[in-house]
Formats: C-alpha cells, structure tokens, sequence
C-alpha cells in the first residue's frame, strides 16, 4: 500500500512510521516537520554492514556518506553501529567529531578542500582524505610536514563509467569536476608522484561513478576497472594499495517506478567479482570501503506539512499549497525528482485526486511534485511527503526566511527532537547591523 514497510494505517485512518501516528506528531511538534525512522536507520546502518561479513569476510567498512543527511543525532547513530562517516566539508567533520566520532573511521571528500578544512582533517588524526588533484596533493604534503604528520590518502578516480543511462555505458573521458581520469595517464602520473612525496602515504583508490543507480552491472564494471589500475601500478612501480573505495550510489524508491535492488545482491557479486580478478592477477584481496548515503537515510525520513490553500484552475490542474517546499526540499527544483505524498489524516482512504503540491516560496518553481495521486485534500490536512531522509534537511535553505524544520528521531511509541525547529531569533542570528 506504501512505498516502504515502515508504513502502515492505524484505526483512525492515520498514517503511521515504525507504529507512531503521523497526525499526533504533527499535533505534538508541529509542521513542517522532519521525521526518521530511527530504527530504519539502524537497520539499514546494519544491512550494508553485514553483507560486507556475510559476502567480504568482514574485510571492509561502511562508511555513510553524511551529506545525505548530517547532524549529531545521526553521526551519533553511526558510531553506535559501528560504522565510518564521508565528510566532504569542515562542518561535516566538525559535526562528527562533537559527538566523539572515531577519528580514523572519517574520510574526507571534495574536489577544493581549503587549507583551513586540511589542517583540521589533519589534526584531528583522520583516516584518509581523498585527494582530488595534483595542487591538493601538493598542497596536502606541505601542510602534512609543517604538523610533522604523514598523510593517508586515497586517490579520487574517474572509472569512465556512465550509469546514468538506460543501460550504462563506458565513456571515453567523463566530463566531472571530481578527480583523476584514468585514460589519458593522470591518475598514473599522480600516482608516481604520491609515491615520491615525503608527507604522503598512498593507502587505496576510490571512485564513485554517481547516485540514485538500479543496476548493479556498473558497480561490478567500476570494480573492475579500479583493480585493473591497481594490479598495473603493483606490476609496474612495485606498490600495492591496501584499499579500495567503491563509493555509494544506491537507488531507493521514491515511487512506485521505482525498483531498488537488495544491497546484499550488490555486495554478493562485487565481491565475487573482486576475489576473482585478485585471484587471476595475483593481488591481495583490498580492504574494500563503501559510502551509501541516501539509501541508509532516505527511506528512512518523512516531512509533515499542512495543507493550505486548495487552487483548481478548470482543465489544468489543482494546486494545493503546504507550510514548506523549496527551502526544506528542493530536490524536485533541482532535479524533478518524483516524489509520494500521502493526506496523513486520510490515509486509509482511496487516492481519488491528481494534484500539484505547492511549496511556500516566493517561486513559481517551488513545488514537491506534479501529477500527485492523493486521498481527498483540504485545507488543514496534514500531508505526508515520503521518502525525505536524504538530501532534505541536509539541502534545506532559509530562501524567503523561512526557519526551517525540527528533526524528530521516532522510535516505535517514544519520539524525541533531535535537531530543533529554526526560531526567527535564529533567522536573525548573524546580522550584524
Ligand atoms: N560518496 C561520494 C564521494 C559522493 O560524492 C556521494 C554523493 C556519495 C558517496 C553518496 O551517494 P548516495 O549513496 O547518497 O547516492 N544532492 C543529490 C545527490 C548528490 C550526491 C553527491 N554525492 C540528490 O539530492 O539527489
């Protein structure tokens, strides 16, 4: 009936998340409102873990990418479970390390890291950055001697490989701001260079051929390709990187279009495909890291609004407006992304109407999504948007002033804020004058 099994109908006709009545947390918090499913998050935390156990020997690590959905309740989450944290900026770092984050299970990402963000990755005794071209290389290495450390590093690869596509396609040179290309001899060269430099260790490769993905054919392919470079820098400069980063990628369902694959099937057939090409080319079995993000946060959260005005223009469409929009999800601005809304209060009854869900914002383009099938709307209604635990908060804005959202950790029968509602006060915070 939902999209997700966390989701369900209660006596009333309410929508409920891992058995808590969306209208009551709507009532008790208010809207807009971010909810996430705590356990969700866990068990998927646990699902990519275990399948590095069950297929990899436990020979690898989970690192959640932590753009998808970053703030200290969930960093805390992910150390509890024992797994890594991506963090592509110094705020993502900060945030981890306030909660006690194990240092050298944090690698760090981004293709202009400041001298600022490196000295603290630094400092703080890492795992790995992820070098992203030869000036940061260089630059890294200078500020490794100055704080007397040696550097882990990992190299940021293009694979050349396009899963975009229908069916995906390996290209010649992929047109990314992100990385080192293998077929003109970059990566090669940079390599050399690592391997030269006195404050650098060079620990693996990574590569991360992009994102919302179904097919599990271009991971294998990103696989091979990675190993393919690995096996020619050991045969010819002598050196065997330990790890190797496949990066994330995962599609969730969003809609019913979509069909995730089991992330154990991904898991089951890298890691066949791994042993047997370091079987063939006569490499140790890497260390192998992966970096999901939206597929351990996204279905896990939901947002709550309320509905507001109800705008049917004959022969085109209806527009319902809600309490938020652009600013706590622009992701159907940015990339039409399709999303499935339910009427929280309703939500036993049948989708009987087609509407176009209207954020706040001064904005013609401030909508969550065209061509909704929903239960019956009105004005006050609440309205569930599914599927919003990555890329939502950690995305949100504060266009037209709009404070954004709380985040409220559920958790069967209790819930409890984990990130508070903006106040105006806060809109105003740093104005100086
Ligand atoms: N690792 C690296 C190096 C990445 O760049 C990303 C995402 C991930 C891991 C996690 O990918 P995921 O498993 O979440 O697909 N804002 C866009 C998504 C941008 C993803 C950027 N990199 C969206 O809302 O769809």
């Amino acid at each position: 009936m939902f999209i997700s099994d966390n989701l369900s109908v209660n006596e009333e006709g309410h929508l409920t998340v891992s058995g808590a009545d969306t209208v009551e947390l709507a009532e008790k918090y208010g809207t807009p409102l971010y909810v996430m499913d705590e356990n969700l998050l866990r068990e998927n935390c646990r699902s990519f873990k275990s399948s590095i156990d069950k297929y990899y020997g436990g020979n690898g690590l989970v690192c959640f990418a932590s753009k998808a959905f970053c703030c200290k309740a969930m960093c805390r989450l992910a150390l509890e479970e024992g797994i890594g944290l991506d963090v592509a900026s110094i705020g993502e770092l900060y945030t981890a390390l306030s909660v006690g984050f194990s240092p050298e299970k944090l690698c760090f990402h981004g293709n202009n890291k400041t001298d600022e963000e490196i000295r603290y990755a630094l400092e703080s005794r890492i795992g790995h950055i992820v070098v992203d071209n030869v000036y940061e290389l260089n630059r890294l290495n200078e500020l490794a001697e100055e704080s007397g450390i040696v550097a882990n590093i990992m190299y940021r690869i293009k694979p050349g490989i396009d899963a975009h596509t229908h069916s995906f396609i390996m290209t010649g040179q992929i047109d990314s701001k992100f990385g080192f290309a293998l077929e003109t001899g970059e990566a090669y060269e940079a390599v050399k260079k690592a391997l030269s430099l006195k404050n650098i260790r060079l620990v693996g490769l990574h590569c991360h051929i992009g994102s919302q993905i179904f097919d599990i054919d271009p991971f294998v392919k990103a696989a091979e390709v990675m190993l393919d470079f690995i096996a020619k820098i050991k045969d010819e400069l002598g050196y065997e990187t330990e790890q190797l980063d496949l990066g994330g990628g995962f599609g969730i369902r969003y809609t019913d279009e979509d069909n995730p694959v089991g992330y154990d099937k991904y898991m089951e057939r890298v890691s066949a495909r791994v042993k047997e090409i370091c079987r063939e080319k006569n490499l140790k079995q890497p260390f192998i890291l992966i970096e999901p993000g939206r597929s351990i946060a996204g279905p896990a959260g939901l947002t709550l609004y309320k509905a507001g005005g109800k705008k049917t223009i004959p022969n085109i469409r209806t527009y319902v407006s809600i309490d938020g929009g652009m600013g706590d999800n622009p992701r159907y601005a940015l990339y039409q992304s399709k999303y499935d809304a339910v009427v929280a209060n309703k939500a036993g009854l049948e989708r009987t109407e087609t509407i176009t869900l209207a954020g706040k914002c001064c904005e013609t383009g401030d909508l969550i999504g065209e061509g909704m099938k929903i239960q019956p709307v009105e004005v006050g209604d609440i309205i569930a948007v599914l599927a919003t635990g990555a890329y939502n908060y950690s995305m949100s804005s504060n266009y037209n002033r709009i404070p954004k959202p709380a985040v409220v950790f559920v958790n069967g029968d209790s819930s409890r804020v984990v990130v508070k509602r903006e106040t105006l006060e806060d809109i105003v915070r740093n104005d100086v004058e």
